[in-house]
């Protein structure tokens, strides 16, 4: 094992911590998942670095069990959609059982998906179940999906903070993005984010976010709950 090394960050103060605090809930409150993108092209290097900021994520044993493969090229879009839209037709079509069907609602989603031409990137995230080392053999990761789902928590923040949206897409099964993305067997496709700027006329459902106290318990260690 490599010696540790100092990790001496400023120590900011208390109304630095709650200023940024304040504001970090402000910029993220305004994220929407966008469903309408502009076709405007956006620099590879912008995409590296969401995806570099994604990877700085904590993950069980350091394993870092995500890939993210990013796609520009139309011709590999337009095949995505056909295969997402094809899941997405048997979903809705009867696939999805009657409560889940109700609970997407209000989300106002169906089975066509034209963003996934329209965004100028997909970046899909796959995850790692274990780990092929150069002579082939395999090593076991750990809490590999808690570590992808906050690694993609993170790439959807970045893409927020970068003045851009996503959509975190999931048209199931994905197993169609290993043939036509060329991922190995031990790679399972978890998520879809189409990238772009949302495009001008972006409508997004009129959803609610669950309030502080609904989310937060401030637990005293008194009482029986
Ligand atoms: C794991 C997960 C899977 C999702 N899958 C889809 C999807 O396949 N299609 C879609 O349109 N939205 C999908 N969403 C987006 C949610 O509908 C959206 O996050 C939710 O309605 C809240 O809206 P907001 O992201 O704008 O706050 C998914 C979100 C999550 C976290």
């Amino acid at each position: 094992m490599k010696p540790p090394i100092p990790y001496r960050p400023a120590r900011l103060s208390e109304t630095e911590v709650c200023s940024r605090a304040r504001q970090t809930f402000l910029d993220l409150d305004q994220r929407r998942s966008v469903r309408a993108f502009r076709p405007d092209p956006i620099p590879q290097q912008v995409i590296a670095d969401l995806i570099r900021a994604a990877s700085t994520a904590p993950s069980g044993a350091h394993r870092q069990p995500w890939r993210f493969v990013a796609v520009s090229d139309p011709s590999v879009k337009a095949r995505i959609r056909l295969a997402a839209e094809a899941e997405e037709r048997e979903n809705y079509g009867g696939r999805m059982p009657p409560d889940w069907r109700e609970a997407l609602e209000p989300i106002g989603t169906s089975w066509q998906k034209p963003y996934l031409e329209v965004a100028p990137w997909l970046v899909v995230a796959f995850a790692e179940n274990y780990s092929l080392d150069p002579d082939g053999s395999r090593r076991k990761n750990y809490y590999v999906r808690e570590s992808v789902g906050i690694a993609c928590g993170l790439f959807i923040a970045a893409v927020h903070q970068a003045g851009l949206a996503t959509l975190t897409h999931t048209p199931s099964p994905l197993r169609f993005l290993n043939e036509i993305l060329g991922r190995p067997g031990n790679e399972q496709p978890m998520i879809l984010f189409p990238v772009g700027y949302p495009a001008e006329d972006a409508m997004v459902p009129d959803l609610r976010r669950k309030a502080l106290e609904d989310v937060a318990v401030w637990f005293t260690g008194s009482g029986r709950g």
